[in-house]
């Protein structure tokens, strides 16, 4: 079943052809390109609720259920050009316009014949996540934003946030919160404002429990209610609190029912506990029965359509069986699909109507600009920030022209024009346009530059490499691996052939491997090798984005966003049986009093290094629970940011009973913040201002329970905290 399902939406296009691009820019734009952010134009949710009910009311049944079940699906060569992915009719009496959806990972994925490549294929959501920037998240969903716009379309099935669990999981590189719910809410909230900016309805997803690929039309996902709330459901929350349009209802069950049917997760806690005002649309095909409008679905998404690939026909609310179905029941679905429509005033600008659409689905958006900003230069910053540098030993990059005079580019992913290590496969794939570059044509243009000479081998030998690396004075190994929604990696580890190829050239040469993966990787010969970093699928500018840190045009920022294993032992295995239990808790990632890691949650290099120093407890203009400092010094050589990680733990958690006790982790992230560019020699006191909830823990009898003791840790990861403060809460906070 999921195979088949698989199949639908495994993408196959077109390869690009790689050309040369203007060389790129790498200021730190960002801050400033949010201050040009344009005013929210949303209405607010209680006007554009009161719009909806006003309208539903007048709609014939017809129109209302238009309104609650999708019209056409498009896929790449699918019967329907000028449609998209998801698709409702327009209502013109009411100015309702079509909506227009379309996936999402990556950027605006392809559904046209002949559009692969005419949309930026940007870094990914793991990628993004290893940013740990909400203000590169915000720019890059602007920029999508964008995009869907120029494409005609105004939905956006993305962010998709669920928080990692099994670390093979097939779907992990389009997953915004890596390991961390925290992490996870601020970059969804991030993401969630840039899209709904452009006025382009963004969709979280796959709410919820969908944390592998293994089974996912039917697994059954069971857990704590604890794990949910201090856990799982964190980027929803964020998502809800940040206004998003829509959520998207996940394929598998949630304690025997399915997530698309189950009230307890739509009604109780998506649209109760966390406020959600939009609308609910299935996965597609994740409708189940006609029930599940009553239990807090309000759009079956593809609808019912005839020709699907392999499966043939799809859809529940055939029209024998809408008919049946008490009309308040689909006005209320109908409202609250209007009410975001009305939110985000798609009906004053209503756009294309399918299939009146391919004028817009053909366009290129390459070329767009946001905010003044060319998307090609966005995608390349936003790839840039992504890299985590996990080691660098010797200080061996940048490369310095001085001592390295020739190095050797060797890897299955150094000259692979297909870009496959680029971009994650499944419904988020988005082709690199034609300005992508391989790593080794981006680094044979900046070594040409800097007066270094660069070999590379004819063939793939592992042979031949090792025989390259004896002539060089460094050799730079590029390899990966991919994932693919619809199926679980098989391993963590990145093949015989390129660990083999590693070992082989490190024993001859300092060697810096650079890694493009989808998700934690084992790196069992680290030890080997002199350099390591990584990029979560770059996008287009992977190979460009190298380049600039390897020849130290930019400064490695990203951190991992995700837990590196010692051993396949040291992560959560994907969930073989129908019923995946979480019976962990809370205790994934660096959570685990366990898991042991090569590199840890929260790790990654600069180029230079930090000190930090007087942590100390803020009471003067301190208008939350509780704000501290530290103070961060540069005591490197180089200029550079730090991005500073405050874990919190409560050295005496009050809630639950002894068991309770031993399932709250250590430490827990409650915030991170980034210094600017510190010269060497130069300091910054970061401040860090937690609320009320940030001290809290939940357990079942007594629900959000304050705690009055805590320390903050201040670290450069999860295993490497610098400075601790302890201190205690009033008891009225
Ligand atoms: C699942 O069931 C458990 C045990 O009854 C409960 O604590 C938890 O809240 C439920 N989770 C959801 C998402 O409904
Ligand atoms: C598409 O355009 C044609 C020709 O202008 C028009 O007749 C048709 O009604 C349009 N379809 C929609 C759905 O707007
Ligand atoms: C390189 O080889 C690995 C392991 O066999 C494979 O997973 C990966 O997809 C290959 N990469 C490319 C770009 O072909």
């Amino acid at each position: 079943m999921a195979f088949r399902h698989f199949a639908i939406f495994a993408v196959i296009l077109a390869k690009a052809e790689p050309e040369v691009c203007e060389e790129p820019h790498h200021l730190h734009l960002v801050q400033r390109q949010l201050q040009l952010l344009r005013a929210p134009s949303t209405r607010p949710w209680e006007e554009a609720r009161a719009a909806a009910k006003s309208v539903a009311s007048k709609l014939a049944n017809e129109e209302l259920y238009d309104l609650v079940r999708g019209s056409h699906f498009a896929w790449y060569g699918s019967p329907d050009p000028g449609y998209y992915v998801g698709n409702t009719p327009a209502i013109p009496r009411f100015r309702i316009p079509a909506l227009k959806m379309q996936d999402a990972a990556q950027g605006f994925r392809a559904t046209e014949v002949g559009t692969a490549g005419t949309t930026t294929s940007f870094p990914s959501m793991l990628a993004l996540a290893s940013t740990w920037d909400e203000d590169m998240v915000r720019l890059v969903a602007s920029a999508l934003g964008t995009e869907y716009k120029g494409k005609g379309a105004n939905c956006i099935l993305g962010p998709s946030i669920n928080v990692h669990r099994a670390a093979a999981g097939g779907r992990n590189f389009e997953y915004l919160s890596g390991e961390d719910g925290h992490l996870g809410a601020k970059l969804t909230a991030a993401y969630v404002k840039g899209v709904q900016d452009q006025g382009i309805i963004a969709t979280a997803k796959h709410f919820a429990f969908n944390e592998q690929e293994t089974n996912r039309m039917s697994m059954d996902a069971r857990m704590s209610e604890r794990s949910q709330e201090e856990l799982y459901y964190l980027p929803f929350r964020a998502a809800a609190e940040a206004g998003v349009g829509a959520v998207m209802c996940a394929y598998n069950k949630v304690n025997g029912t399915y997530a698309c049917q189950n009230s307890e997760i739509l009604t109780a806690d998506l649209r109760g506990k966390m406020g959600f005002s939009g609308f609910v649309m299935s996965d597609w095909t994740a409708m189940h029965s006609k029930d599940a409008l009553h239990a807090g679905l309000d759009q079956e998404q593809p609808g019912m359509i005839k020709k699907v690939p392999v499966v043939g026909e799809v859809g529940v609310l055939a029209d024998s069986v809408i008919k049946t179905l008490d009309r308040s029941v689909v006005e209320n679905a109908a409202v609250h699909v209007l009410t975001a429509i009305f939110r985000l005033r798609l009906d004053q600008d209503m756009g294309c109507t399918p299939p009146n659409c391919t004028q817009e689905l053909m366009s290129d958006q390459t070329k767009a600009t946001t905010r003044g900003e060319r998307h090609e230069d966005i995608a390349l910053r936003a790839a840039t920030s992504s890299i985590v540098l996990l080691k660098n030993g010797n200080s061996l990059l940048p490369l310095d022209k001085g001592k390295v005079h020739r190095i050797a580019v060797v890897g299955n992913a150094s000259a692979d024009e297909t870009h496959r290590t680029f971009v994650g496969k499944g419904s988020g794939f988005v082709q690199p346009d034609s300005s992508a570059k391989t790593p080794l044509q981006a680094i044979e243009e900046k070594a040409a530059k800097a007066g270094m000479q660069v070999l590379k081998p004819e063939g793939a030998s592992v042979e031949e490499a090792a025989s390259l690396a004896q002539s060089v004075d460094a050799v730079v190994v590029v390899v990966g691996t991919d994932a693919s929604e619809g199926v679980d990696r098989s391993s963590l580890g990145l093949g015989d052939t390129s660990e083999a190829m590693i070992k082989a050239v490190a024993a001859h040469a300092p060697t810096i491997v650079l890694l493009q993966i989808p998700g934690a990787v084992l790196m069992p010969w680290r030890e080997e090798v002199a350099a390591i970093a990584c990029q979560f699928m770059g996008g287009v500018a992977t190979g460009a984005a190298w380049a600039s840190v390897l020849f130290g045009d930019a400064a490695p920022r990203g951190r991992l966003p995700v837990m590196m294993p010692e051993t396949s032992a040291d992560v959560i295995p994907v969930g073989q049986d129908e019923e995946v239990v979480y019976s962990e808790g809370l205790l994934t990632s660096y959570r685990s009093p366990t898991f042991r890691a090569a590199f840890p949650f929260g790790h990654g290099l600069a180029f230079t290094s930090f000190e930090y120093s007087g942590p100390h407890r803020l009471h003067k203009d301190c208008g939350v629970a509780v704000c501290v400092a530290v103070l961060v010094k540069n005591v490197g050589q180089r200029s550079g940011e730090e991005l500073v990680q405050a874990y919190v733990h409560f050295p005496d958690p009050v809630g639950g009973d002894e068991a309770w006790i031993q399932a709250t982790p250590d430490i827990m992230l409650k915030a991170f913040r980034r210094t600017k560019v510190l010269h060497p020699g130069e300091s910054q006191t970061v401040r860090f201002d937690f609320s009320a909830s940030d001290m809290k823990l939940f357990c079942s009898e007594r629900g959000w329970v304050a705690q009055q003791k805590i320390e903050v840790r201040f670290g450069a990861s999860s295993k490497d905290i610098r400075q601790t403060l302890a201190t205690e809460l009033a008891e009225s906070e």
